[in-house]
């Protein structure tokens, strides 16, 4: 299944690469959420043909109607995972495809075509970048962990999303090395899985930003959980936190404080 699904997304990525080199209008489906013509158009292309290649899997998809999917034998799709970044030109960019068999994570597969950049994993197999093996950061010492997180979509209507958000930086960012926000959840789990960066946390995610990260993450050698450092559920948790695992509980604690 997941060379099927490598040739499938890659085919995607054309026309996430030929949006991205065009001229595009944008919609808001909120404040701060946008939406383009090319999200739509790579989450049919792929809808299409995953339920044509794997018909036992339902797809459940971000710019899509979910009202009726039950989430079992799922494949979970973000079309375009950064879209802002997507519109703005800045390449880090990918499509997020994560497949479940009985909600237990199968396949992985995160792909930026903007850089060339496939990230893939099977439970089991290991994790992989351009087919080489990637895994986590040994770093064990919080002051030099270089951490990652996202701001919600809430954070301009949400008073309470803003200042948890402001709050937790102004904790962290003073005890460790540095903290980023480059705009895709999907491609911050997998560069946690690349030993790029010691962790990462973000509140109000969706199933489709991380269902394929983490499992890429999880197949480095990395961990993932809730805030309270217990397992994280997908459509569930309010946060997310990943790390290579060594820094994982420091992690928790200042996010906690
Ligand atoms: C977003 C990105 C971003 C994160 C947002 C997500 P989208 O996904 O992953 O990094 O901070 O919360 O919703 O909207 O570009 O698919
Ligand atoms: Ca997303
Ligand atoms: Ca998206």
């Amino acid at each position: 299944m997941k060379d099927k699904l490598i040739q499938i997304i890659k085919e995607a990525g054309e026309i996430l690469k030929d949006g991205y080199y065009s001229k595009k209008d944008v919609t808001f489906k909120a404040k701060k959420d946008l939406v383009t013509k090319y999200d739509v158009a790579v989450e049919n292309f792929l809808k299409e043909r995953f339920g044509r290649e794997f018909p036992k899997f339902n797809v459940i998809a971000e710019e899509s109607d979910n009202t009726d999917k039950i989430f079992s034998d799922s494949i979970i799709v973000d079309p375009i995972d950064g879209t802002t970044n997507f519109v703005n030109k800045l390449p880090h960019t990918a499509i997020s495809v994560g497949v479940y068999k009985d909600k237990k994570p199968f396949i992985g597969i995160v792909y930026n075509p903007i850089l060339d950049e496939l990230y893939t994993a099977v439970v089991g197999e290991g994790a992989y970048c351009n087919g080489e093996k990637i895994e986590v950061s040994d770093e064990s010492v919080f002051q030099k962990a270089l951490l990652s997180t996202g701001f919600p979509y809430t954070s301009g209507t949400c008073e309470d999303d803003l200042n948890d958000v402001m709050k937790k930086m102004k904790i962290i960012l003073p005890k460790c090395q540095d903290i980023r926000r480059l705009g895709s959840a999907a491609l911050d789990l997998c560069y946690v899985a690349r030993g790029i960066y010691e962790g990462y946390y973000e509140m109000n995610l969706k199933a489709w930003d991380v269902s394929a990260g983490l499992i890429i993450l999880q197949e480095a050698g990395g961990k993932v959980s809730n805030i309270d450092g217990n397992d994280y559920i997908l459509f569930e948790n309010k946060y997310i936190v990943a790390s290579n695992n060594h820094i994982h509980n420091e992690l928790i604690r200042n996010l906690n404080l």
